[in-house]
């Protein structure tokens, strides 16, 4: 569920939410997690004793409601839980409130009837991402395979990811490193990883605070459980820190930008001879840092080797651009003419009508 805290407007912010495991008034518990600065809570969608009672008479035969109203909440993103046997009921129940991701608990090797039921679930056309989690950090690999498995069997559905549960141990520089690499959605800190500072406030360790560091490169949102017990600070001294190591880290790249929402994406090839490609798809081609560079230097070489110094005013080599777009390569060729003090003659060849105007 959102709770759209104070700072969720800016930038570089951290994506930092709440877990709860027991909600009795949502929208109360909602106002108290946004006032301490948080972006969303995340809390059982249903409570915990339904789950119980899902197969057994009397209670299954009641008639009333499962869980609270969506009424409780306004439809706009405020509402963002777990599963068993009455998983399909929760998530469907999730769909219509508009969730923006479940948290499901991945707990072994092997949970063919969680992957089935929500591949169901995804393939029935809902939008909300689901995310599965690892509290064993074994389970992507070594001993275990809980996570490869159950994405396999998902059919590495793109909205299927990981929460990883952050404990006090972690994992080999190789396991992290692959766990680096996998869709990574969310990380679940529990409160007592924290450690207290001189001053009293709370603190991660020094291999905490890399990991964290390269999570939230990933962009991934944090998730904070548990009790505040840290110098008698309250939760918001936890946010603040986390919002600290986000500072910290260093801005992204002109590439990283650039290449921003399209990680991990295939991409169909290109058509250039077949379609006319668009303006934005020749700004791409332009971006690459060394392909011009080496294009003017080629001419550059080619011009003085062609023209001696004495014929470079009656000498006049012709250049042509086959496939010109929107003219970097002729542009290359006349700053290499400048460059070689030669003089080209310089024809742009191009199919696209719309690139030929620039
Ligand atoms: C990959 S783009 C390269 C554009 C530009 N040279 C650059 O480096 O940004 C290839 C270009 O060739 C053009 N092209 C493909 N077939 C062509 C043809 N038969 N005659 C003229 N231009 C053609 C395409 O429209 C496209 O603009």
């Amino acid at each position: 569920m959102a709770a759209g805290g104070p700072g969720a407007a800016g930038a570089a912010r951290v994506s930092s939410g709440r877990e709860l495991g027991c909600v009795p008034e949502v929208a109360a518990a909602l106002g108290a997690v946004a006032r301490q600065g948080f972006d969303f809570l995340a809390a059982p969608l249903f409570h915990p004793r339904h789950r119980r009672e899902f197969g057994l008479s009397p209670a299954r035969d009641r008639p009333g409601p499962q869980t609270r109203s969506d009424l409780l909440l306004n439809g706009r993103g405020e509402w963002g839980a777990p599963p068993p046997q009455a998983m399909l009921q929760e998530l469907d129940f999730g769909a219509y409130l508009g969730l923006p991701a479940f948290l499901l608990p991945l707990r072994g090797a092997h949970s063919p009837n969680l992957a089935r039921v929500l591949s169901a679930h995804l393939h029935s056309g809902h939008h909300s991402a689901a995310v599965s989690t690892g509290r064993d950090w074994d389970i992507l690999g070594g001993t275990g395979r809980g996570w490869h498995n159950f994405r396999t069997l998902c059919d590495y559905n793109k909205r299927v990811g990981v929460a990883l549960e952050v404990g006090p141990d972690l994992p080999s520089g190789a396991a992290l490193e692959r766990w680096l690499g996998e869709p990574l959605r969310a990380a679940l800190l529990p409160t007592s990883l924290f450690l207290t500072n001189k001053r009293g406030f709370p603190v991660l360790s020094r291999p905490h605070q890399r990991l964290l560091g390269r999570l939230l490169k990933l962009e991934v949102q944090v998730v904070l459980w548990g009790a505040p017990h840290h110098g008698g600070k309250p939760l918001g001294a936890y946010l603040q820190y986390l919002e600290h190591l986000g500072q910290s880290r260093p801005p992204p790249s002109a590439y990283e930008l650039f290449a921003r929402g399209y990680e991990d994406y295939l991409q169909s090839p290109l058509q250039p001879l077949m379609d006319n490609l668009e303006s934005q798809t020749y700004e791409v081609f332009e971006k690459d840092p060394i392909k011009y560079s080496q294009y003017q230097q080629a001419i550059y070489k080619c011009l003085l080797d062609r023209v001696p110094e004495e014929e470079k005013d009656s000498n006049v080599q012709v250049v042509l651009v086959l496939g010109a777009g929107r003219g970097p390569l002729v542009n290359a060729t006349l700053r290499a003419a400048r460059q070689a003090a030669r003089r080209v003659r310089v024809y742009a060849v191009e199919k696209n009508p719309n690139a030929v105007v620039t």
